[in-house]
């Protein structure tokens, strides 16, 4: 598959599966095509050239709310809507009654922040979550997509370092999130590449290593290998073309 935004083409022939229930973990240096690739996936994007398939339907044959239906995108940069908390997680499934929207709420660890907060879940968040720090608006995005609980679930994790005791409580309630999902994760933690059953590198729009992380990391020349071995006394993953 391959990408152009406008006339520069940033993906080229990208091809790589993502299976059913298992954690796929897209890794590689700023602006190596990562997001692009998660968008393209639940066509927010359209491919230039080449097919993506979900189930073996080509998504470009898909209705885009449908399709969207199957999708959670948990994303870097969570749009938060000037309403109260509970509504902005009622997004994740319209409909929803407020047992089943406090439910999701409670699993994504939002209770103790929303507690102090003068309203609680009836509280006013402001101007795109302008009250709440990163961690909480990541755990708001986290229990919006545990109440859609669709099938396919992208992550962009946080490149932002989170204190301690927030990025405790988001990894909880990932871990509620993403159990038997089918994952694409844009991965900037160690722990999150470890645990996940297939690493796709890419590097300038290319993919250039793909495998589970223990057989990249026992290539000898590998760059995965290679940035385990810069990485390891970090916990946060970066790499940098050369
Ligand atoms: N909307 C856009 N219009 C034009 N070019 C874009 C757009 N979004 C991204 N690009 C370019 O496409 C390339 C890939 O960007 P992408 O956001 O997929 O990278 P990334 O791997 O997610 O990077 P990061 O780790 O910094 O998030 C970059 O060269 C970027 O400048
Ligand atoms: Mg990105």
């Amino acid at each position: 598959m391959g990408f152009s935004y406008d006339d520069e083409q940033v993906l080229h022939d990208v091809s790589f599966t993502a299976r059913e229930g298992e954690v796929t973990a897209l890794v590689g240096p700023s602006g190596s095509g990562k997001s692009t690739c998660a968008r393209l996936a639940a066509r927010l994007l359209e491919t230039s050239e080449g097919t993506i398939t979900v189930g073996g339907v080509d998504i470009s044959t898909a209705d885009p709310e449908v399709l969207l239906g199957d999708y959670s995108m948990v994303f870097q940069d969570v749009t938060l809507f000037d309403d109260t908390v509970i509504e902005n997680i009622r997004l994740g499934r319209h409909g929803a009654t407020d047992a089943e929207t406090l439910a999701a709420a409670a699993a994504a660890d939002c209770d103790e922040f929303v507690q102090n907060l003068p309203q609680g879940y009836g509280t006013p968040i402001g101007e795109n979550g302008a009250r709440l720090s990163g961690g909480e608006r990541q755990r708001i995005s986290i229990a919006r997509a545990l109440l859609k609980n669709a099938p396919i679930i992208v992550l962009d994790e946080a490149t932002a370092s989170l204190d301690a005791e927030n990025e405790t409580q988001v990894q909880d309630a990932l871990s509620r999130l993403l159990a038997g999902k089918t994952v694409l994760v844009i991965a900037h933690r160690m722990r999150t590449v470890e645990n996940a059953d297939k690493v796709v590198v890419l590097s300038r729009g290319r993919v250039v290593e793909e495998g589970s992380p223990r057989d990249l990391r026992a290539r000898k020349d590998g760059i995965f290998a290679r940035m385990c071995a810069l990485q390891s006394a970090s916990a946060s993953w970066s790499l940098k073309h050369n």
